[in-house]
């Protein structure tokens, strides 16, 4: 098959290239194999972008969300025995998807060969910084910005002595002063080197300079017989310290709160098989659990009897009857933050039957109802362990607002999720909601419509809403 020199290509196409290349951040290289790839699949775009580039910016490149898939790195290998472990890395990049491109110091070549980097990251490999090929297009510049974050690895006492005094006289070293990106080093050297005091101000000015330390490890060395600190750590370590640089950082405004969230039905026992019970399939609450959780609090579930696996990191305490959700609630205070979201059972059997009834001549066994304690009105009062925001549910079939408005008054909550459970509706047991956040801002009630969602979009703006207030003072509770 024959072979692409772009430096031969005609000026127009260079700077064609050139411009299209810098405006995507890719290398020329797979610039055109982009555009060979959208040829072939007929989307390539029109032939346009000799207008002005964007001015290049000095701002770092913004981070990108749900990152991975899209993250690259440049991969500088060291010269040293660690440099096999570095094959291993670019397998372990790769398998969460992240783009390696390779430098080979001279030194490291003597350890890897370019062939078997290349081979296994399907990327050219780089060793030369005077190279006229990649150097044409700036290769060093864009192998040290052109990517989302900079491993060394191993990075060698030389090495980080370079980096500690800006040398660029190496095409690892013009990357490494050249860069504007995060850099993660994996040191590996002898433990007399690595406890050298050149070594030790050499890492503590890398330190002051923002780079990130993973290892090195204690082992054994190479050289026969010695041991200490110094084993670059192992490709995993260092493919997972990558992964959480590279991953943007997510918002957790719920960090550091106790949330206390009940949900699901209760079942009340008639005796020893049957019960009474309703239709709330728990999804709604086991969402908002799930929410509270992804943003970072701590989140205790207790739950009636439903059909859900438990939501992941969440504490769930599983109940029957209401008699033992009020229980476990209590049981979980303090918390912060209280979410009723549970279809409690109003009323229980008061004479439960401790063996199975049976049919009889004289007809049907009288049922005597007693009320269920209620739950949030029971949290909502008390007065020593309270927490400072009390979310209930209404769930009506009728006068939607007025009778969420009166529950909030009559339950003593400070906000009151309203919704219309009519069969109508599919809300019960469906995976769609409509609802109505009704709260206490001082004397005012204020109700806010939320358009049709799903309950996890009901349960993550409602868990928006509640890290709001938790900083926003205008939406506390009265006192
Ligand atoms: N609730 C509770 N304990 C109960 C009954 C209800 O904690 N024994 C809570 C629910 O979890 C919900 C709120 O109170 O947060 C309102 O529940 P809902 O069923 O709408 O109202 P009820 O109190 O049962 O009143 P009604 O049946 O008259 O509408």
């Amino acid at each position: 098959m024959a072979s692409l020199t772009i430096r031969k290509l005609d000026d127009a196409v260079k700077t064609y290239l050139r411009l299209r290349s810098a405006r995507n951040r890719r290398s020329v290289e797979e610039e055109v194999r982009v555009i060979l790839r959208e040829l072939i699949e007929g989307r390539e775009e029109p032939l346009t972008p000799f207008s002005a580039p964007p001015a290049p910016s000095t701002a770092p490149t913004p981070q990108r969300t749900g990152a991975l898939p899209e993250a690259s790195v440049t991969l500088i290998i060291g010269g040293g025995i660690a440099a096999y472990k570095s094959l291993d890395l670019i397998r372990r990049l790769k398998e969460r998807r992240v783009e390696v491109r390779c430098v080979l110091t001279k030194a490291a070549q003597q350890f890897v060969t370019p062939l078997a980097v290349s081979a296994l990251s399907h990327e050219r490999v780089y060793t030369d910084l005077f190279d006229p090929q990649s150097e044409f297009d700036a290769g060093h510049i864009r192998l040290a910005r052109d990517c989302d974050l900079i491993v060394v690895a191993p990075a060698t006492a030389d090495l980080m002595a370079k980096m500690a005094n800006g040398h660029a006289d190496d095409l690892a070293s013009a990357i490494l002063l050249a860069t504007n990106r995060k850099i993660l080093l994996a040191p590996a050297m002898n433990p007399l080197m690595w406890n050298n005091a050149a070594t030790r101000r050499n890492l503590a000015q890398l330190q002051r300079d923002g780079v990130v330390l993973i290892g090195p490890n204690s082992g054994e060395m190479a050289e026969a017989g010695e041991a200490g600190v110094g084993r670059m750590s192992e490709a995993i370590e260092i493919a997972n310290a990558a992964e959480r640089l590279l991953r943007p950082p997510v918002p957790r405004p719920l960090a550091g709160k106790r949330v206390l969230i009940t949900a699901g039905p209760t079942h009340e026992p008639i005796d020893p098989v049957r019960y009474i019970a309703n239709r709330s399939s728990g999804k709604q609450g086991f969402a908002i659990a799930a929410a509270a959780q992804a943003a970072g609090a701590e989140v205790i579930l207790v739950s009636g009897p439903v059909d859900l696996d438990d939501p992941a990191g969440v504490t769930v305490k599983h109940v029957e009857s209401a008699r033992q959700m009020l229980e476990q609630v209590q049981t979980a205070l303090p918390a912060d933050i209280a979410i009723f979201a549970a279809a409690v059972a109003d009323w229980r059997v008061a004479n439960e039957g401790e063996q199975k009834l049976k049919k009889t001549e004289v007809g049907m066994p009288p049922l005597q109802l007693v009320e269920n304690p209620d739950i949030l009105a029971t949290i909502s009062k008390l007065t020593d362990k309270r927490p400072p925001l009390v979310i209930g549910f209404a769930a009506e079939t009728e006068h939607l607002i007025d009778n969420a408005k009166t529950k909030l008054a009559r339950k003593g909550c400070d906000w009151i999720v309203a919704n219309d459970v009519s069969p109508a509706t599919g809300v019960m047991g469906g995976d769609r909601n409509t609802v109505h956040l009704i709260s206490r801002n001082g004397g005012e009630i204020a109700v806010d419509s939320w358009p049709v969602m799903t309950k996890e979009q009901v349960a993550i703006e409602l868990v928006a809403r509640i890290a709001r207030s938790v900083t926003d003072k205008s939406l506390e509770p009265a006192s």
